[in-house]
């Protein structure tokens, strides 16, 4: 059970003195009943809510997959910079939902937004072993050492040695190639500084997974959409026995 005037504001009804007047006002109906205390305790899962005569859609948790774009900071609030947060629409902006892990400033791509703690936790967790793809361009020719010392665990300027990376060549010549990194960690700019442990230098940066989840290449950058029903059990089982 829970507040009424909680569960509204948090669907973005108002706050919740405003939720209070419009409770007085008799515009809130709870199964079918005009209500005028906006403290009463309700269960939004069974009970039916209408607030000027419209039903109320309650849900908990919001999920959204966007296609992140560069010079956007995947961080909640800045005080100078665009976060990803100030370009949702504020319908889902009401859900206070955070970025799962990070991508870097000039990163590209698939990024998940959620309030769902718990998910998020996990799917960050190196534990659950969450395989996220990267395809990057690199400034050198990559070869079948990088390869190799990819899959062996590449050691950072940091001392830390990296779990066994999946380097895929897409593209190889002298003045710069294409690839496709699989790594399950998500150490502050991993990718860019994996490449540098092996002399090359990280031209251009975009994830396009995220365990089981392909980004929707139909999202232009900036864009974002939310997941379906299926997309979300998918992510829960990656990360749960
Ligand atoms: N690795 C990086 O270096 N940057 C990112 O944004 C993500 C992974």
């Amino acid at each position: 059970m829970e507040r009424l005037d909680k569960v509204l504001s948090n669907l973005g009804y108002g706050s919740r003195k405003e939720i209070k007047s419009i409770v007085k006002a008799g515009l809130v109906t709870i199964d079918g009943k005009i209500i005028k205390d906006s403290s009463m305790q309700i269960d939004p899962n069974k009970n039916i809510i209408t607030v000027n005569g419209e039903e109320v859609f309650y849900r908990k948790f919001i999920y959204l997959m966007m296609n992140k774009p560069q010079d956007v900071i995947s961080a909640t609030f800045d005080n100078y910079d665009t976060t990803v947060i100030d370009i949702i629409d504020p319908s889902y902006a009401v859900f206070e939902p955070f970025p799962v892990g990070r991508l870097d400033k000039d990163t590209v791509g698939l990024l998940i937004l959620t309030n769902d703690g718990e998910l998020n936790h996990r799917l960050i967790s190196p534990k659950w072993h969450v395989d996220k793809v990267y395809y990057a361009k690199i400034d050198k020719k990559i070869g079948e050492s990088d390869i190799k010392a990819f899959e062996k665990g590449i050691v950072l300027d940091d001392g830390y040695k990296c779990m066994p990376a999946k380097l895929n060549i897409l593209k190889a010549e002298d003045t710069g190639s294409e690839i496709e990194v699989t790594i399950q960690e998500g150490k502050f700019h991993q990718v860019k500084r994996m490449f540098e442990s092996v002399g090359k230098k990280v031209i251009y940066l975009k994830r396009i997974e995220f365990g089981p989840l392909d980004l929707d290449e139909s999202l232009e950058e900036g864009e974002y959409r939310e997941l379906s029903e299926i997309e979300i059990d998918s992510l829960f089982k990656a990360v749960s026995k």
